[in-house]
């Protein structure tokens, strides 16, 4: 099947998602720092700092579905919104993802812009989407749930801290 195009900007009403840019890279690579300690230890920072702010920028040309969330009334980056088989996966293979600074946590801000994104990958033609979550990561959960997303059932990996659970949202 053919690969899903035309990801491009995405605007709701308190945000613009729109493709990410290298010199935002601090940013993202803050966003390791705030991760969870139970977020498995290759997505997080290390003891010898890395991944860099150069290795994060460098990274970004690979996720061309990951879009920075920007909101509108300040021009803040807030962390990123997206589709991570984009440009590689076919359309019934897309994953949601999404992750914020803490700072922006509990306004709504990620089922705002994950709606943009399903939104989207309906209009573009995709028969469903994916996404995975940790079993503790309760607000991850909710915005899944909020955003139509159903668990399967099926576990697609595990840690000492617990479970990562396959959930789909069907068109
Ligand atoms: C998950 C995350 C993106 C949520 O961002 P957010 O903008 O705060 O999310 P929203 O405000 O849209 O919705 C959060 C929901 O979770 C609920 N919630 C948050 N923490 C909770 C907790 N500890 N217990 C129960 N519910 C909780 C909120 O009440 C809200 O639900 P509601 O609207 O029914 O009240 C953010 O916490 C984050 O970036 N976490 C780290 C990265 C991550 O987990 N990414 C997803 C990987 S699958």
């Amino acid at each position: 099947m053919a690969a899903i195009r035309g990801l491009g900007t995405l605007e709701t009403e308190r945000l613009v998602l729109r493709p990410r840019q290298v010199d935002e890279a601090a940013t993202y690579r803050y966003l390791w720092t705030e991760r969870d300690p139970r977020v498995p230890p290759h997505r997080r920072i290390d003891a010898d700092g890395r991944p860099t702010v150069a290795e994060i920028a460098a990274l970004i040309e690979d996720e061309p579905g990951l879009l920075a969330v920007q909101r509108r009334d300040t021009a803040e980056v807030i962390g990123y919104c997206g589709l991570t088989g984009y440009g590689s996966a076919s359309p019934d293979e897309q994953e949601l993802a999404f992750e914020l600074l803490r700072a922006a946590h509990g306004r709504g801000y990620a089922t705002e812009a994950g709606g943009a994104v399903v939104a989207w990958a309906r209009e573009a033609g995709c028969p469903r989407l994916w996404a995975t979550v940790w079993d503790w990561n309760v607000a991850s959960r909710r915005v899944l749930e909020k955003l139509g997303f159903h668990e399967t059932g099926a576990v697609v990996a595990e840690s000492v801290h617990g479970h990562s659970l396959a959930t789909v949202r069907q068109f």
